[in-house]
């Protein structure tokens, strides 16, 4: 990846509070030091997104994500870190360098040839459709109704193939490597071929409407493949983009409607949808998601209503719920999608299923109905169990009534009986819970392992917060591979290396770990002020030892459960016993 220079991150990093960047998103209160808000990516009702002015980072105590300001930017803009660092420099006024170290300059160069290839290479397939070669194409154009204006607004082509495009490109002066960067043109041993022959071409527009990639179809009826796409490339990265969200981000939308395919997307545009955009060939990801929750919080999901459409919409409503939108579920009958829904039916019952589209609660209580016989009396009352179960995580009383209602209405089941099943779910929580809290005698060996990577947590708090006085002792009594969480080992190896450099710069430090979610997440939570340890030598003491104590209860643990599995040797029974005996005198040494 291209990078700017550290200090020069670190620059505009200074420049800009991470308290002004965030409050431009998130509505922010003070809380003691911090400031405590909504978190803009997950769906919460009460607090925990956390933002800290004295350490310039944010977590999120509900999702866990955390991280900087250029993080913060990254996720909530969806841009990758480079373009996050460009936002938060213009937004300072500082100028930025261009990457001039040779090789950053190409790439850049490379990067934006590609864009202007794919622009002509657009336009000319689009020109391509209204000539005499794509008789073919302008058949089946006119077959799935698509009309001259959507033809054009989403410059819908053609591609005859015979090496048009690599020839026009050669005309234009671009040079071999170039239009191979591209992906429109492929090497072969007999020369360079175009990729796209005798398909329908979609091109796909970023948000800022670049062109950064093709989909073309065949025009036969069992053609395979159906589509071929542009592989990831230069200009391309694969579920970062929505197609058709350029267009839909400038309509005046209540919600967003998603689909599945192109043609699903450009149909319902010429019908009058404006907000339908597709999420091209691959599962929704998350980066799609909070694309999407960007331009909107309300989402309909309105995939195809085959078995893999509606697994489909399964896994979107999870990913998308978790970026915090408000999802519901289109529910079509009498097409198998959109696009032939539309023509069917026109879009004013369109717009109508779109409003009566059902929340993830309904949409479960449909599938597991769907499961059942609801006239068979076993079935029914496994229904009214299951149901219950659902509507016990609902989180408002409100939300919850209001489900009651439709649902027994709906399926013709009492509300007084739904209530009661409610009812016996929420007291049999209560009762566990306090199960729970009854001390035990048992140590389970999770708990034990939860415990001391809670510790070895703290242990890093520690190491961030008071390094010089205790960066020596800590490094002479915990290696790296002590540490029994995968997480908190990266952690402690870039700090001891940093340290070990003289690099006491937690921010910078945080700097290494952009591209790795997980430990970004536990880094800024350990710095958070709930891991504000004192700095007093008795309590360092404290954390060292108890660290070890947990340390060699976990092998104890280890030990025991071996010493349970069949088959052991006395030779090995009798190590196992030495081992423990050792552990025992060891603890008995800490103190
Ligand atoms: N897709 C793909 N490769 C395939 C099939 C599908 O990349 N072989 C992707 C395309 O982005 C397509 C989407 O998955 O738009 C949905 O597939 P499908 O419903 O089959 O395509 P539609 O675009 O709806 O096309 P049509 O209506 O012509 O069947
Ligand atoms: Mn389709």
């Amino acid at each position: 990846m291209v990078r700017y220079s550290e200090s020069l991150i670190d620059e505009i990093k200074a420049s800009n509070d991470i308290v002004d960047i965030i409050s431009q998103y998130v509505i922010l209160k003070r809380s003691g030091r911090n400031f405590l808000g909504l978190c803009p990516f997950h769906k919460e009702k009460s607090p925990s997104f956390s933002v800290s002015p004295d350490k310039q980072i944010f977590h999120c105590f509900g999702c866990g994500i955390g991280g900087d300001a250029i993080t913060f930017i990254c996720k909530i803009e969806n841009v990758n870190y480079k373009e996050a660092i460009e936002i938060l420099a213009e937004k300072a006024g500082i100028p930025l360098p261009t990457l001039d170290s040779g090789r950053s300059t190409k790439i850049e160069i490379l990067k934006q040839k590609v864009y202007e290839i794919n622009d002509i290479v657009a336009n000319f397939y689009h020109q391509n459709l209204y000539t005499q070669t794509a008789k073919k194409a302008q058949e089946y154009v006119k077959k799935r109704k698509l009309d001259n204006k959507t033809l054009k607004k989403f410059m819908i082509g053609y591609a005859n193939g015979g090496n048009e495009v690599y020839r026009l490109l050669k005309e234009k002066g671009f040079s071999d490597e170039e239009i191979l960067a591209s992906n429109l043109v492929k090497k072969t041993t007999f020369g360079y071929n175009d990729v796209y022959r005798e398909r329908l071409m979609f091109p796909i527009q970023d948000v800022k409407n670049r062109y950064i990639a093709f989909g073309g179809r065949t025009l036969e009826p069992d053609g395979k493949p159906k589509y071929i796409n542009s592989p990831e490339g230069m200009v391309y990265t694969k579920g970062r983009n929505l197609y058709a969200m350029n267009i839909a981000k400038s309509a005046n939308m209540k919600n967003i409607i998603i689909v599945e395919g192109y043609m699903d997307a450009v149909s319902l545009h010429q019908r009058g949808i404006p907000n339908a955009v597709a999420s091209l060939g691959t599962a929704l990801t998350e980066a799609q998601a909070r694309l999407l929750r960007k331009y909107s919080e309300k989402v309909v999901i309105s995939y195809d209503s085959d078995a893999a459409g509606q697994a489909a919409t399964m896994r979107g409503l999870e990913i998308l719920t978790n970026v915090g939108c408000d999802v519901r579920i289109l529910q079509m009958e009498g097409a198998k999608d959109p696009d032939e829904y539309v023509i069917k039916y026109g879009n004013g019952r369109f717009n109508l299923l779109v409003d009566k589209a059902i929340s993830l609660i309904e949409f479960k209580t449909k599938i597991l109905k769907n499961t059942l016989d609801l006239s068979n009396v076993s079935d029914k009352i496994k229904f009214l169990k299951e149901t219950a179960q659902l509507l016990t995580t609902v989180n408002s009383k409100i939300e919850q009534e209001l489900y009651i209602d439709k649902i027994a209405s709906e399926y013709n089941i009492s509300k007084e009986a739904l209530y009661a099943e409610i009812n016996k779910i929420s007291n049999k929580r209560v009762t566990t819970k306090i199960l729970e809290k009854r001390p035990t005698t048992v140590i389970k060996k999770e708990n034990v392992e939860k415990k001391l990577i809670e510790r070895e947590k703290a242990i890093i708090a520690l190491l961030i917060q008071e390094k010089e006085k205790i960066y020596e002792q800590i490094k002479n009594e915990i290696s790296v591979n002590d540490f029994k969480s995968e997480i908190n080992k990266k952690i402690l190896k870039k700090l001891y290396e940093e340290y070990e450099k003289g690099n006491s710069n937690i921010n910078s430090i945080l700097n290494f770990f952009v591209e790795d979610e997980e430990v970004m997440s536990r880094l800024t939570e350990v710095m958070s002020e709930e891991y504000q340890i004192k700095n007093d030598d008795k309590t360092i003491k404290n954390v060292i030892n108890t660290y070890k104590i947990e340390k060699l209860d976990s092998r104890k643990m280890e030990l025991i459960e071996k010493q349970q599995m069949p088959g052991l040797s006395k030779e090995e029974e009798k190590n196992i016993i030495e081992e423990i005996n050792k552990i025992i005198i060891a603890k008995k040494l800490i103190k």
